[in-house]
C-alpha cells in the first residue's frame, strides 16, 4: 500500500479518537457517507465557516448574507437544470450486485497509468541515486513514454464519450480495457444507466395529493431564488453578492475518501450580480481574492492549484477549481464559476415573474449576470486537518501526534493546567480559565502527569498550555507553552488575554485579507 495511503488512515483514526468526526450512526453499523462531528470537530467546522462568512459580509460593503430553507417549490429544481441533467453514468456489476459510477472505474483505470509511471521513475531514482534527472527520465525512458501515450489515448477517448453523454461508449471503454469489479472480480457488467444524484422526499399528506420534494443539491438556488427580495430590501446596488451557508445533500453513488464525497454536507456559497459584459472581470477577481483566502490561513501555498476548466457547462462563460493536495492528490476544494444569467433567466422563464434589475446608472432593466463562489465546508475541513497533522518524532524515543491548525481557527485556544492537583493550584488555575473563557475557548484539565496533558492538546491542536504552578500564587505568572515550538516562557497572569488575542483572534486572519 503507497505511504500517503497509510497516513490517510492514519488521519481517519485520530479524527476518531480526538473527538473530531464520527461515522453517522456507527451503533447500527454506520450509515454510508454520511458523518457527524464531534466535540472538537463542531468547533474546527464552526470556526472555518465564520472565517469565510466574516470574510464575505464583514470585509465587503456590497455582501449580505442570507439563510434560506432547504425544502424548495420543485419547480426550482426543474428550471435550475437539476431534474434533467444533474446525474452521474452508473454501473452495476451482476456477479457482487454492487454499483459503481462508469466515469471513476475509468478515471481508476486512467489512474492506474500514473502509479506505472511514478514506479518506474521510483525504481530509476533508487538505481541511479544522487545524479538522478527525474524530468529527463521522464521525458525520454521509453516505458515511461509507452504508458503516458496510453494514459492520454484513454483519457481523450473518455473525455469525448463524457463530453457527448455516450453512455455506450463509456461501457465501451470499460469492456475494452478489461476493467473488472475490485469486488467480485468479474467483467459481469450491466449497461451504464444515468442516475438522478437528488434525494426525493413528500411534503403534505398523501391523502391530499403530496407534493413531490427534493432536498437540496446546493445553496445556490436559495440565493438566486431570494435575490430581488434582499436587492430591493437591502437597497442593494449591483454589484452587490449574497452568501449563503447551509447544508446540501447528493445520493453519491461512489462515497469515498472519508468526508471528501458525501451524501449530507455544507456549503458556503456567494453569489455574486453584475452587469452583463462585466463578468469576466469579476471572475476573475473572485478568482484571486478566493485563492487569497485560503492561502492567508497558512496551509503552505504550494499545495493549492488552480483548474481552468476547458470544456464549460452550457450556461458558464468561465470556470476555476481551487485545488489542494490531500494524502489521495490535488483535488477540487472550490468551484468559482461565471454562470452568465442562466439560473436567474429559468427562474424569470418558469416562475413567470419578472425578476429584472432596474440599473440607476445606465437607466434601464436587465437580468443580471452572476459569478459564484463555491466551497465544501467538509472538504476545507478535510484539507486543514490533513495538513496540520504531524507525527512528530521529538528524538530519545520520545514522540508525539500534533495538529498544527492555524491558531484562529483551532478548536481549543488554550489549556489551563495545574501543575499538581493540590496546595491550591487547582483553584488558581480554575480562576484564571473562569477568567479567559469569554474571550477563548478554554479548557481545564488536571488528570495525569503534565506531559500526558501537553500530548493531549497538541493531539487536539490547542495553540496555548497555561500551566499553574506554586510560583504562581507568589507572583501571578504563569508558564505559558506554545504547540508547535513547545517553547515555555513566564509571562503574568494579566498579559495573557493579550498574548494570546494577538495570535488566536479570527481578525489576525481577516486583516491580512485586506
Ligand atoms: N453551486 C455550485 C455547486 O454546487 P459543485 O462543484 O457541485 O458546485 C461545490 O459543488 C463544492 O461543494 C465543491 O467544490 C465541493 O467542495 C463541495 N461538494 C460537492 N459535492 C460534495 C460532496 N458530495 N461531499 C462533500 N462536498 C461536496
Amino acid at each position: 500500500m503507497a505511504k500517503q495511503e497509510d497516513v490517510f488512515k492514519t488521519i481517519v483514526a485520530h479524527a476518531k479518537e480526538y473527538g473530531f468526526v464520527f461515522q453517522s450512526s456507527e451503533i447500527y453499523d454506520g450509515l454510508s457517507a454520511v458523518y457527524d462531528y464531534g466535540q472538537n470537530g463542531v468547533e474546527l467546522k464552526n470556526n472555518i465557516k465564520r472565517y469565510w462568512w466574516e470574510a464575505m459580509t464583514m470585509l465587503n460593503d456590497n455582501i449580505v448574507g442570507i439563510d434560506s430553507a432547504i425544502f424548495m417549490h420543485p419547480t426550482i429544481w426543474k428550471a435550475s437544470g437539476h431534474v434533467d441533467a444533474f446525474n452521474d453514468p452508473l454501473i452495476d456489476n451482476k456477479d457482487s450486485k454492487k454499483r459503481y459510477r462508469a466515469d471513476v472505474l475509468i478515471e481508476d483505470e486512467i489512474a492506474k497509468f500514473d502509479e506505472k509511471i511514478n514506479k518506474e521513475v521510483a525504481k530509476a531514482a533508487k538505481r541511479f541515486g544522487e545524479s538522478f534527472d527525474e524530468a529527463m527520465f521522464r521525458q525520454t525512458n521509453p516505458r515511461v513514454l509507452e504508458h503516458a501515450r496510453k494514459r492520454d489515448e484513454l483519457h481523450t477517448r473518455f473525455a469525448e464519450a463524457m463530453n457527448a453523454n455516450d453512455l455506450n461508449e463509456l461501457k465501451q471503454i470499460i469492456l475494452d480495457y478489461e476493467i473488472v469489479d475490485p469486488i467480485s472480480g468479474t467483467r459481469n457488467w450491466t449497461d451504464v444507466r444515468q442516475f438522478n444524484l437528488m434525494f426525493k422526499t413528500e411534503m403534505g399528506s398523501t391523502a391530499d395529493g403530496a407534493m413531490e420534494v427534493y432536498l437540496r443539491p446546493e445553496t445556490a438556488q436559495g440565493i438566486f431564488v431570494n435575490y430581488l427580495n434582499v436587492q430591493k430590501t437591502g437597497r442593494m446596488r449591483i454589484p452587490f453578492g449574497i452568501a449563503q451557508i447551509g447544508k446540501a445533500f447528493r445520493n453519491e453513488i461512489v462515497a469515498r475518501q472519508f468526508i471528501f464525497r458525501m451524501r449530507e454536507f455544507e456549503q458556503m456559497e456567494m453569489q455574486f450580480f453584475v452587469r452583463p459584459g462585466e463578468e469576466l472581470k469579476w471572475f476573475d477577481h473572485w478568482r484571486q481574492t478566493r485563492l487569497r483566502w485560503h492561502k492567508v490561513l497558512g496551509l503552505g501555498d504550494e499545495k493549492y492549484r488552480y483548474h481552468d476548466h476547458e470544456k464549460l457547462a452550457h450556461y458558464a462563460n468561465a470556470a476555476t477549481d481551487i485545488e489542494f493536495q490531500m494524502p489521495f492528490g490535488f483535488k477540487e476544494v472550490e468551484g468559482i464559476h461565471s454562470r452568465t444569467n442562466f439560473d436567474l433567466s429559468q427562474h424569470e422563464k418558469f416562475s413567470g415573474k419578472k425578476i429584472q434589475y432596474f440599473d440607476p446608472e445606465l437607466n434601464e432593466s436587465y437580468v443580471p449576470y452572476v459569478i459564484e463562489t463555491s466551497i465544501g465546508v467538509d472538504r476545507m475541513f478535510l484539507s486543514v486537518l490533513c495538513s496540520c497533522y504531524e507525527a512528530q518524532d521529538l528524538g530519545n524515543g520520545d514522540s508525539r501526534v500534533v495538529l498544527h491548525f492555524p491558531a484562529p481557527i483551532a478548536p481549543v485556544k488554550c489549556a489551563v493546567l495545574p501543575l499538581v492537583k493540590k496546595d491550591g493550584l487547582p483553584e488558581k488555575a480554575r480562576e484564571i480559565q473562569h477568567r479567559l473563557r469569554f474571550d477563548f475557548t478554554c479548557q481545564y484539565d488536571e488528570k495525569d502527569s503534565i506531559g500526558k496533558r501537553y500530548r493531549r492538546q497538541d493531539a487536539i491542536g490547542t495553540p496555548y498550555c497555561i500551566t499553574v504552578d506554586h510560583q504562581t500564587l507568589e507572583d501571578n505568572t504563569v508558564t505559558l507553552r506554545e504547540r508547535d515550538s513547545m517553547e515555555q516562557r513566564r509571562v503574568s497572569v494579566d498579559e495573557l488575554e493579550k498574548i494570546l488575542g494577538d495570535v488566536v483572534s479570527l481578525n489576525s486572519l481577516l486583516k491580512k485579507l485586506i
